[in-house]
């Protein structure tokens, strides 16, 4: 299994807390958001660099500012809005795609209905990010819209991972990397994570 497990100490304390059912939606957004900061930090970790000449108040000097390819962040709908704005503190000049997919509860078939991305696909490199990863039908769909449109860099970015949708992703799409902060246990007949967070759609914008 191909993942990468961001075990942070913050992220595991705040992951611990978004799983509590007591947790209400305010603070579940907070919470969301904040683990979604700390893991683009993590994820962003390899960007290449370059020289630039500045000047300080006292000399002028040699520093590194980023350099190579720019960036989008694809949240999928509905959920990984949760992460964007995390990710955007990090990341300000980076680009939104949105991709609307949703999990059809009786097949668990992903369901595509929404893409808009930024105009120039082929030069960014791309993150995906949504907080659930279950038989990894969403996130398979969502890279393969941005394949489809012409990105060649992406990586994926979720909170908990059943391992069937590692395993999905691997086998679908060999060059996308996958970070998460958990992979639980398994799923349910119903296609949940275990013991997973529940849904995290639900949870963040309090319907159901
Ligand atoms: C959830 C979640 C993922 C998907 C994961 O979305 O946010 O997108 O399920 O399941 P999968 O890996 O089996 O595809 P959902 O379909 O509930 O839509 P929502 O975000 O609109 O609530
Ligand atoms: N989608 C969710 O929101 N939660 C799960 O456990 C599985 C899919």
């Amino acid at each position: 299994m191909q993942v990468k497990i961001i075990d942070h100490p913050l992220i595991q304390h705040k992951l611990t807390l978004i799983r509590d059912i007591k947790t209400g939606p305010k603070e579940f957004r907070e919470l969301l958001e904040e683990v979604a900061m700390l893991m683009a930090y993590e994820l962003t970790r390899n960007l290449p660099l370059e020289e630039t000449e500045i000047e300080t108040p006292v000399a002028k000097c040699c520093c590194k500012v980023l350099s190579g390819k720019k960036l989008g962040v694809v949240p999928i709908l509905r959920a990984g809005l949760g992460m964007v704005n995390g990710v955007l503190r990090l990341i300000p000049a980076a680009k939104v795609g949105h991709v609307g997919v949703y999990r059809d509860p009786e097949t668990l078939k992903p369901v595509e209905y929404y893409c808009k991305l930024p105009t120039d696909v082929a030069e960014r490199e791309f993150i995906v990010i949504d907080p659930m990863l279950a038989t990894g039908g969403s996130s398979a769909a969502t890279i393969d819209m941005l394949k489809r449109k012409g990105a060649k860099h992406i990586k994926l970015m979720c909170l908990v991972a059943a391992p069937e949708g590692v395993h999905y992703i691997n086998e679908q799409h060999p060059d996308v990397e996958v970070y998460t902060a958990a992979v639980d246990d398994h799923l349910n007949d119903h296609g949940y994570i275990v013991p997973g967070l529940g849904d995290a759609g639900d949870r963040i914008f309090g319907t159901k």
